[in-house]
């Protein structure tokens, strides 16, 4: 046991998963030891704050409050960058790369914004950038993409990628809360990110969706072409029509090619998913993915999305891959082959809509309503009345029948100039992935 051979591990970034990281090689440190043929060191951990308090015992000598002494240190072999953000964590993993070591990663947002440029440097200078953590928390996903079905082309992904969202949409529909009542419990919990806008805006969602159509496609989507909405408007109103009709609210992403034209289409939206499907039933803080493949069929992942040490089981993951890179020969895995993919135009998409509407409580409003959809060939199939909250008004829940995304966006922005409808009209998308 004493001759096998020493891997230097360095965490960058010692907060909700780098504590969950420490932890956790700390406490499996012999059975990974083990599996590996070789032996775990932490090395050394940057922090911001030298004097905050942590969960997890670190030797002050082995803490420093600059990343870039862990990243370039030289007897470290694998650097764990669990910073977040952009900025000093880009700077942390490019010199890390540089010095050919392998960086392993939970920054959704930095290999969605700079993932070219990074994997770039890793090949050029032997290194390996892993960031199994940055998908769907502890669900193995971009293995299950990039190597378990290997064999497939991916006509659709759908997949509730934010463990924030998710546990505030499950907790507004069993409690009755408002999103804002309930985010703050998320954040206590370790699952929303340092920039919570980033999560209830569909942001974090759509870097993982960015992440995600990549490894599928070999075509990088940034999250500006695409359509992204977060979970702020939506109400207990949307909530109790779901529920009514057995539909669940789900912030989801999802990713369809089309093989006969080539087009690609990313979109970030909470839709109305029926009580069937098993995504709808995914609740709390745990993620789902459907991947259908064309070899395969639909396979479909759930697990813990968000939180301390989901996430370290996912950079624990990398660490390994790392280590055994490292110990048993420098080879590399299957990478995507890049290719472009065209966007899908908003006419080629079709779905079934939720609207609802705050409406002036008077004659004649509905008709103009219903004229202004037809004006744009959408076709109403329910109405529903309740009341609003607004003085002297009501709201109007209407469904549609199959249309295009662009009628339905033409026809809202007609609703909304009406002078009858107040305030803007919710739109939610009805999924029922059908073929
Ligand atoms: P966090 O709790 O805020 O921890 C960030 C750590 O980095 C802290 O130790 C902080 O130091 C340090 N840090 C922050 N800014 C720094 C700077 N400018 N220079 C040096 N050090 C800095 O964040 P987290 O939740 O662990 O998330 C880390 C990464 O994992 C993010 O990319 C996040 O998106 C991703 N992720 C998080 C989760 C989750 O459930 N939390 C799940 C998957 C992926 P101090 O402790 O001294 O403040
Ligand atoms: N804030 C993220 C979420 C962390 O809630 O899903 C996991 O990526």
């Amino acid at each position: 046991m004493n001759d096998l051979p020493v891997v230097n591990i360095g965490i960058c970034g010692l907060g909700t998963v780098g504590q969950g990281v420490w932890k956790h090689v700390t406490r499996s440190r012999a059975k990974l030891e083990a599996r590996l043929g070789a032996k775990l060191r932490l090395t050394r951990a940057s922090v911001r704050d030298l004097t905050k308090k942590r969960q997890v015992r670190v030797g002050a000598s082995r803490l420093t409050t600059d990343p870039m002494e862990v990243a370039t240190d030289p007897k470290i072999q694998i650097v764990c960058e669990l910073i977040g953000g952009t900025t000093v964590a880009k700077a942390v993993t490019l010199a890390a790369l540089r010095m050919g070591k392998t960086v392993v990663s939970a920054n959704k947002a930095l290999v969605c914004e700079h993932g070219p440029e990074i994997f770039a440097e890793a090949r050029k200078h032997g290194g390996h950038y892993f960031f199994e953590a940055a998908v769907a928390g502890g669900i193995p996903i971009i293995k299950a993409i990039r190597e378990g079905l290997v064999a497939n082309r991916f006509d659709r992904i759908y997949g509730i990628l934010n463990g924030t969202c998710n546990y505030i949409l499950t907790r507004m529909e069993r409690e009755r809360l408002t999103y804002g009542e309930i985010l703050k419990e998320a954040k206590a919990r370790g699952y929303a990110e340092a920039d919570e806008s980033l999560d209830v805006d569909g942001w974090d969602t759509a870097h993982k969706a960015s992440i995600i159509a990549y490894l599928a496609h070999g075509t990088w989507v940034p999250t500006q072409a695409m359509g992204v909405e977060g979970i702020t408007r939506i109400t207990q109103v949307d909530m109790h029509y779901a529920r009514e009709h057995d539909l669940a609210i789900k912030l989801l992403a999802v990713i369809e090619r089309d093989f006969k034209t080539d087009e690609l289409s990313v979109v970030v939206a909470p839709m109305l998913l029926p009580r069937t499907k098993v995504l709808a039933n995914v609740n709390e803080v745990f993620n789902g993915v459907s991947v259908t493949g064309d070899v395969v069929g639909e396979t479909i992942y759930i697990g813990r999305g968000a939180g301390q040490d989901a996430t370290a089981s996912a950079v624990i993951s990398d660490i390994v891959d790392g280590v055994t890179l490292l110990v048993r020969g420098n080879a590399a895995l299957p990478e995507p082959v890049e290719h472009h993919c065209p966007p899908r135009p908003p006419e080629h998409s079709t779905n079934r809509y939720y609207l609802r509407l705050d409406v002036k409580d008077e004659p004649g409003v509905l008709s103009k309503i219903a004229a202004a959809t037809a004006r744009f060939k959408v076709s109403i199939a329910s109405v529903q009345q309740t009341q609003s909250t607004r003085a002297a008004a009501a709201t109007l829940m209407l469904t549609t029948h199959l249309t295009n995304e662009k009628a339905i966006r033409s026809a809202v922005a007609q609703l909304r100039r009406l002078a009858g409808v107040l305030g803007t009209p919710q739109l939610l998308r009805i999924a029922s992935f059908e073929d």
